[in-house]
């Protein structure tokens, strides 16, 4: 990592009051020099609770949509205007107005992986971190339309026996890991332990020990007593889970699995950012206010 530009981000930072946001899947570099790195989860509450001016948030476009209607006085900064979420934009909001039309009753869940309108038309919010806690909070007889993530929540219903309606909306990176992929990785690492993430196609779930969020994976490292672990999710998560456990190993399940919008965030581009106060991302009301009583809700229910 060069010094300068490192040492550059640190004095624009204290100039400018400002607080760096770093996802698990974000370049090594760019984990290294936040202030907080995390899942959604974990994210979205620092983001809540900041006293800093200004947020940057090195993540992709609907996170920091997040931090903006959590934060709604604050500055939010995404480094590069480009980097979204193909999963949040398979379903808008007229889709999801048609939606619920069909399903009067129903209450709407959405993955936070979703645009600030989708969330603003759901009743509630959750993450991959609290997904199955915040539908087991929901009563039992009413129907649940969950959206974008079928593979979140095909997830949720095999672990909760709640069926849902569920949008046909997926990953395109967590979609590229294999059964193979598992397959082939245990050959070679047998007495390593599968994790996977929820976002995963289900026969890969099927093939794997533990399914958890990036927070949970990293909490299940610390933690577990096994010492060797097959990561199947973004391969940026495994930086993070070296550096908290270097006495373990972590092997990525398939080198495909890496996520190019999450990829685009540089030291330059934060660098750029905080210099030219570029790229702030902001939610227009009435939206903002709705969506935000979905994320209040979500913040709400603690992951186990
Ligand atoms: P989590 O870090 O909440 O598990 O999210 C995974 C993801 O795909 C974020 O885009
Ligand atoms: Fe979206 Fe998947 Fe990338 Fe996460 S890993 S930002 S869900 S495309």
């Amino acid at each position: 990592m060069s010094v300068n530009i490192t040492e550059k981000i640190q004095t624009l930072k204290k100039q400018r009051n400002a607080v760096i946001l770093a996802h698990n899947y974000q370049p090594e570099e760019i984990q290294d020099i936040a202030d907080f790195t995390g899942d959604s989860l974990g994210l979205s509450a620092q983001a809540s609770e900041t006293d800093a001016d200004v947020i940057v948030f090195c993540g992709v476009l609907f996170m920091a949509e997040t931090a903006a209607i959590l934060s709604p006085d604050k500055t939010v900064l995404l480094p590069d205007k480009d980097a979204g979420c193909p999963m949040a934009d398979m379903i808008n909001a007229a889709q999801l107005r048609e939606l619920k039309d069909q399903h009067s009753e129903a209450l709407v869940v959405c993955y936070v992986n979703s645009t600030a309108e989708v969330k603003a038309l759901s009743d509630y919010c959750c993450t991959s971190g609290n997904a199955l806690e915040l539908v087991q909070t929901l009563p039992r007889e009413r129907e649940i339309i969950f959206v974008p993530d079928k593979n979140l929540g095909g997830f949720i219903v095999e672990r909760t026996g709640r069926q849902m309606i569920l949008w046909p909306g997926y990953c395109s990176t967590h979609v590229r890991i294999l059964p193979a992929d598992v397959e082939s990785a245990r050959q070679a690492h047998p007495n390593a332990v599968v994790l996977a993430h929820p976002e995963c196609n289900p026969d890969v779930r099927a093939i794997s020990d533990e399914l958890l969020s990036t927070g949970g994976m990293l909490k299940f490292a610390r933690t577990s007593s096994a010492d060797e672990f097959i990561i199947a999710t973004e391969k940026g998560i495994i930086h993070s889970l070296k550096k908290q456990n270097p006495e373990k190993q972590f092997h990525p399940v398939t080198e495909k699995a890496v996520c190019p919008n999450m990829k685009k965030i540089s030291l330059e581009k934060v660098v750029w950012a905080l210099e030219d106060m570029q790229y702030k991302i902001t939610v227009p009301e009435p939206i903002c206010s709705k969506a935000r009583r979905s994320l209040d809700r979500m913040l709400q229910v603690l992951p186990k």
